[in-house]
């Protein structure tokens, strides 16, 4: 297993408040990044409600569960979707999964520490919300997206969110992704009304990640277990996620 890159990044996303489009984004990326024959990992940081794996239409035997409780070392688990693209499932249901020790959290950070050099990407899908899980893979990963959508609840969550990251971790770099918009003009707006706010309260200034139209093709392959990059490859949605890979790999 050799990827072929070696400036690896480890990419987080997350967004505060759930519904917003992460699980859905982060497997589209790591479609895309894979059609492009980079190595990914997508990791299901939602521990305790995993969704990586009903989106994908998975049948998961083992999950991240068993790192955690019995050592097992993550290449074990790893389902591969296509070429390059793999996922490390996490389990449902499991409230001890949500609420690690802090000994269970450093043996977790170790377990992945050892086989991140075997990608060229990793991407943590987060679970919503500011836990303490979403709050160290975050603080683990070297770059943030933060998924917002228009709707205000959406961007106050995204904001309560960054504003921990920069008190508690003094991050400074985030990136924001705005999806389910109507248009450019609209994506630009929620951009510089959080660019604003996010500057003027936390000294941030953020960088634009890109947008994603409000598209049927997302729902549709939500619903389809399959990502839409791959079954709509040229759906409004799968463009902008292209574009956005673009952006990742300039
Ligand atoms: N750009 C979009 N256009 C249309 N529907 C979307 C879009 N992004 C997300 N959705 C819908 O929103 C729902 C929640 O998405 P999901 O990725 O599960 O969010 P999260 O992981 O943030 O909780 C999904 O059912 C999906 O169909
Ligand atoms: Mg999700």
């Amino acid at each position: 297993m050799t990827p072929n890159n070696t400036t690896q990044q480890i990419i987080s996303i997350s967004s505060g408040k759930g519904g917003v489009g992460k699980t859905s984004f982060s497997i589209n990326l790591a479609t895309a990044l894979a059609t492009k024959s980079y190595r990914v990992l997508l990791i299901d940081g939602d521990l305790g409600l995993a969704n990586v794996d009903v989106m994908l239409g998975l049948n998961v035997k083992h999950t991240l569960r068993e790192t955690v409780e019995e050592g097992k070392d993550p290449m074990g688990i790893l389902v591969e979707i296509m070429p390059g693209f793999f996922v490390l499932p996490a389990s449902s249901g499991v409230p001890e999964m949500a609420n690690l020790s802090y000994e269970e959290q450093a043996l977790l950070v170790d377990s992945l520490e050892r086989i991140v050099h075997n990608f060229d990407f990793v991407l943590v899908d987060t679970a919503a919300g500011i836990g303490e899980s979403v709050l160290w893979f975050n603080n683990w990963a070297k770059k943030n997206i933060t998924v917002l959508s228009p709707d205000p609840t959406a961007m106050t969550d995204a904001y309560a969110l960054i504003k921990i990251m920069k008190t508690r971790y003094n991050k400074k770099d985030f990136n924001l992704l705005i999806n389910n918009v109507k248009n450019k003009k609209e994506a630009k707006e929620v951009f510089d009304n959080m660019s604003t706010v996010l500057e003027k309260f936390l000294g941030i200034k953020p960088c634009f990640q890109g947008a994603i139209p409000q598209d049927t093709a997302v729902s549709q392959a939500v619903r389809s277990q399959k990502p839409f990059f791959i079954a709509k490859p040229k759906a409004r949605a799968s463009m902008a996620v292209m574009e956005i890979c673009n952006k990742i790999l300039a």
